[in-house]
């Protein structure tokens, strides 16, 4: 949601085009987040000029190619994605402040108490073109400006007066070769270049130009010029050490590489992102992880483990209590993090806390990571992304590693995700005696195994990609699973419901006779997921069943089976075979045909993959 980039180079003695080129390309990198207008702004000589338009960054460029704009030494930019008014050529970012437009802000988030600002400033005679938040926020700052005469004591003041979550940037006619930014509840990262420096969403808005970066706190002020970047407090005091990290993602990630859509891309290099997320995790013949700084003896002292995530990464978390619980025997619940917040759960200082979130910035999950911590509950975040906001504010961190998910629909992360919840699940049953060393050693062979498995399902795409085609005019489909097959089936229904628009549901097969089989009729197509027939035997048989009972009422039989799994053909239309498996280990091999199902649905229908309709990669509003 919204993307923000931010570029200060030289001052060169002529007008160049870098910081705009700069500021256009970060936006680009930033188009994943998901958008309907863009625009920029640039300081030459005196004048701020502000381009924008509502509509894909195409629209905005083909502007400044009828109207090329030049820059001194700063542009800043921005992709919105509408909150407070239509997405228009007027509500699109960035705004001018002050009376003469002197000044130019982008702003991500929401200001709750803008409509209050908005009347005071227009009492000042401040005048209001767009129907946004935003709006108030560039003049609060334009207005502190002159009475000031500095940019960063202008955006402390101003942001002390906002209500809500901001990430803001500005420039300011009287201060040349200066951005500055603030942010609270909302991304920043900053980019360390040499003679030249960057502010962006996330790194992927600077990721081939600097492979360094700062966290910027909450509530901190980041001056920013050619040369120097200097971090304050909401006191103004200067920050002396902000953290530094290295950039660990590839810009070569953020192309497509050949693949048609983002999502492609991401769905056939889970293999690698798998074998990324498990590497290195045994050290010494024991399980590390990465920020583990919860002292052992507390996890010892768990009574209750609650994972708190929304969307994809929720369907993660309901894998992860099959295998936490199994292996660690902790009762574990699974929560979406906005209902979690509002119900007033029972959290003590013995309960874990695990947040998943593949971008760290999905603001209903940072919500309900603080209020587990005002409980006294300890948090561990498991995150794709360094830097951002859930694992800044958690206890502990594990990294997925899976490198930066362009495409809105979530699937390498997912997977990372999964590794993720039973390293935790492994490394919980070690510190606590659960499991002996042998059995983490075995179960952790088998994991190993996962990255060439889920090759061996990719090499079979074609099958699955013919299915979709065939199936191009399908209005309703229904998936059907148990046990982990559960997660597995709800996690296909949200792939195809987001980037192909049918309607889908996922079931638990048990619930099938319960209500949902009054939905089978004539030719509904109904994916199964099939438990391992090696697992628990009971298991297989209720599922076969259950391809039986809808079969028996004219459901088109879509099976995802363990190979030699003969059981399923009898009453299987299609059969899509994975390699054979731990049962809790199998959701990593049957979501992948669900994956490839939708996105290639979703492209014979000719529809944005990537950036489907009214949805954005990352949720920073609640
Ligand atoms: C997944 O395909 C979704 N687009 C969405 O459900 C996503 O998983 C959810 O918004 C949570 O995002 P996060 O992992 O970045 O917190």
């Amino acid at each position: 949601m919204c993307g923000i980039v931010g570029y200060a180079g030289p001052q060169h003695p002529e007008p160049t085009t870098r910081p705009l080129d700069v500021a256009l390309q970060g936006l680009a990198r930033l188009e994943y987040r998901g958008y309907d207008s863009a625009g920029v702004a640039t300081l030459e000589g005196e004048r701020v000029q502000v381009t924008k338009r509502a509509g894909k960054l195409q629209n905005l460029r083909e502007v400044l190619g009828e109207n090329p704009v030049t820059a001194g030494a700063v542009a800043i930019g921005h992709t919105r994605w509408a909150t407070h008014g239509a997405p228009t050529d007027g509500n699109a970012h960035p705004h001018h402040g002050g009376y003469d437009g002197e000044l130019a802000l982008v702003h991500n988030g929401i200001i709750e108490n803008f409509a209050a600002l908005r009347a005071e400033l227009e009492r000042d005679g401040y005048t209001f073109t767009s129907d946004t938040d935003s709006e108030a926020a560039a003049h609060l700052v334009a207005r502190e400006m002159q009475r000031t005469g500095d940019l960063t004591a202008a955006m402390r003041a101003a942001t002390a007066r906002l209500e809500g979550a901001f990430t803001l940037l500005a420039i300011h006619r009287d201060a040349p070769g200066t951005v500055v930014a603030a942010r609270r509840n909302s991304p920043l990262v900053v980019g360390l270049g040499e003679g030249e420096n960057f502010l962006g969403s996330d790194v992927a808005a600077f990721v081939d130009a600097t492979q360094e970066a700062l966290e910027i706190d909450q509530d901190q002020v980041v001056t920013v010029t050619a040369d120097v970047v200097t971090v304050t407090d909401a006191e103004g005091q200067e920050i002396t050490d902000p953290r530094r990290y290295a950039i660990d993602w590839d810009a070569r990630a953020a192309q497509k590489g050949g693949y048609a859509s983002f999502m492609a891309k991401e769905i056939h290099e889970q293999a690698s992102a798998v074998a990324d997320t498990l590497r290195g995790r045994i050290e010494g013949g024991t399980l590390q992880l990465d920020d583990m700084s919860v002292d052992e003896s507390v996890l010892r002292s768990i009574d209750k483990i609650v994972v708190i995530a929304c969307g994809t990464a929720a369907h993660a978390g309901s894998v992860a209590k099959y295998a936490i619980e199994h292996w660690c025997r902790i009762p574990t619940e699974v929560e979406l993090a906005h209902e979690f917040r509002y119900r007033d759960p029972v959290v003590t200082e013995k309960t874990l806390v695990v947040a998943i979130s593949q971008s760290g910035e999905t603001m209903d999950t940072l919500m309900a990571v603080r209020h587990a911590r005002e409980q006294g509950a300890k948090v561990v975040a498991l995150c794709n992304t360094r830097g951002s906001s859930i694992p800044r504010e958690s206890d502990a961190a594990l990294y997925l590693h899976v490198g930066p998910e362009i495409a809105v629909a979530s699937t390498k992360a997912y997977l990372g995700q999964i590794i993720a919840s039973y390293l935790l699940g492994l490394y919980l049953a070690q510190v606590r005696g659960n499991l002996f060393a042998d059995e983490i050693a075995a179960l952790m062979e088998d994991l190993e195994q996962i990255p060439a498995q889920i090759q061996q399902v990719l090499d079979r795409a074609d099958e699955v990609e013919q299915l979709a085609r065939a199936m191009r005019d399908a209005t309703s489909v229904l998936f059907l699973g148990r046990h982990v097959g559960y997660p597995t089936a709800m996690e296909g229904a949200l792939k195809l419901k987001e980037i192909a628009y049918i309607h889908a549901e996922g079931f638990a097969a048990g619930e099938l006779k319960h209500g949902p089989i009054a939905l089978v009729e004539e030719g509904q197509p109904v994916f199964v997921i099939v438990p391992s027939p090696h697992g628990r035997e009971s298991l297989h048989a209720k599922v076969v069943s259950t391809i039986q009972e809808v079969r028996a009422r004219g459901a088109k039989t879509l099976v995802i089976a363990e190979e030699g799994d003969e059981d399923v053909v009898p009453y299987s239309d299609v059969v899509l075979r994975v390699p054979r498996t731990r049962t809790l280990f199998a959701p990593l091999l049957t979501v992948i045909p669900l994956q490839i199902f939708a996105c290639e649905l979703a492209t014979v229908k000719g529809l944005d993959v990537d950036q489907p309709r009214n949805l954005a990669k990352s949720v920073t509003v609640e």
